[in-house]
């Protein structure tokens, strides 16, 4: 059983990075910590180098030196408070059998066995652990490491869609014909995400953040079943394994009904998506909120920058806040802005 307690080792016990401090309602400040979904990646120079000499991008995320590196490529350059692990949400289907691959300009392709999904099995993702293990040891203790998974309607989603297809239309509509079967599938996928999260946890990641990055697109009707209990009984697993590790719960396109989603799973932080009213959603829950930058800002001029992280703070003022983007950094984005925000964060 996935859910059993097991003795864990104590590494991210050692950190007490601004981040940790920040989400265990520990420390409250006017320079709220900060960091950017996706701050590896596409827009930076030195990523574009490194990525070139892996042709599968799974095999770039399952060689852990080179995990390590990218992870550590933003926090070199922009000197965020946190470092988030290199990997991908679909190193979990992966680790139950199934085959990932990225096509260009279509996104990824998830083909499931024939004798369908098995159990997580941790031998496929231990080279993750391995490139976390390598991460921590470079990073002083200031800096959070963050280990991520993605819930188990987003990855279903992938892992039944079709790929390229828009708003995964069929598997949309399997999940409501075949409701059982679905939710058969979401059990499963929830006992390997919280085994996945436990062994990050293990090899010393101090903060996990849960992406529930198509929450907007469950059915209204099936909420509950779909994505509020399955993110609870993570959440709750991983409270009790670690009570010094925050959880993130990152949900996108639930608006403002995100509020009621946050409150009902309990984590300590919450990321809040570009298109929802962080007022609203900062009246209406106790988490520690993240975000929710459109990530066009880094397209905007530096005055308008300035003005609209000053607006964030001014809101969030008293209130413990981590400064971040409601969705990741866009490919193209100039370095050059990105860290004029990090700077404006920190004025
Ligand atoms: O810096 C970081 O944020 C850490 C690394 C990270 C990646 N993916 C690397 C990546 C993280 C946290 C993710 C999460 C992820 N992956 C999500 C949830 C966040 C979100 O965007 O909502 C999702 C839905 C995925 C699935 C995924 N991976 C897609 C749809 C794609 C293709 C589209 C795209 O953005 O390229 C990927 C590939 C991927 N994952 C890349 C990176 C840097 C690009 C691959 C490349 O460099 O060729």
């Amino acid at each position: 059983m996935t859910g059993a307690t097991a003795p864990r080792n104590t590494l991210s016990s050692t950190s007490s990075s601004l981040l940790q401090r920040t989400l265990l309602g520990n420390y409250v400040s006017d320079t709220p910590p900060v960091w950017m979904m996706r701050q590896a990646g596409r827009h930076l120079p030195e990523y574009l180098a490194l990525r070139a000499s892996f042709p599968s991008f799974i095999d770039f995320c399952l060689s852990p030196q080179a995990a390590a590196e990218a992870t550590l490529q933003p926090v070199r350059r922009y000197d965020t408070d946190a470092a988030i692990i290199f990997s991908d949400i679909l190193i979990v289907p992966y680790a139950m059998g199934c085959d990932v691959t990225f096509i260009k300009n279509s996104g990824p392709a998830v083909t499931v066995p024939d004798e369908g999904i098995a159990p997580f099995n941790e031998k496929r993702a231990e080279k993750v652990y391995e490139a976390i293990r390598t991460t921590r040891q470079e990073l002083t203790k200031e800096k959070s490491l963050i280990g991520f998974c993605g819930l188990p309607w987003t990855l279903w989603l992938y892992i039944t869609g079709i790929p390229g297809e828009k708003e995964f239309a069929y598997a949309r509509r399997d999940a409501v014909s075949f409701t059982e079967e679905a939710l058969k599938a979401l059990d499963l996928l929830t006992d390997a995400v919280i085994t996945h999260a436990k062994r990050q946890i293990d090899a010393g990641a101090d903060v996990i953040q849960l992406f529930e990055s198509w929450a907007g697109l469950a059915p209204k009707f099936l909420r509950e079943s779909f994505i509020t209990a399955p993110a609870t009984r993570v959440v709750a697993e991983l409270n009790a394994y670690a009570p010094d590790v925050p959880v993130i719960l990152f949900a996108k396109g639930l608006g403002e009904g995100v509020a009621d989603y946050i409150n009902a799973v309990g984590p300590q932080g919450a990321g809040v998506d570009p298109f929802t009213d962080l007022r609203y959603v900062r009246d209406n829950t106790t988490a520690i909120l993240q975000g929710n930058f459109d990530p066009h800002i880094f397209f905007a001029d530096k005055a308008t920058i300035a003005r609209e992280v000053a607006a964030a703070k001014e809101l969030m003022s008293g209130r413990g806040y981590v400064a971040n983007l409601g969705h990741g950094v866009l490919p193209q984005t100039s370095p050059d802005k990105v860290q004029y925000f990090i700077d404006c964060v920190r004025d």
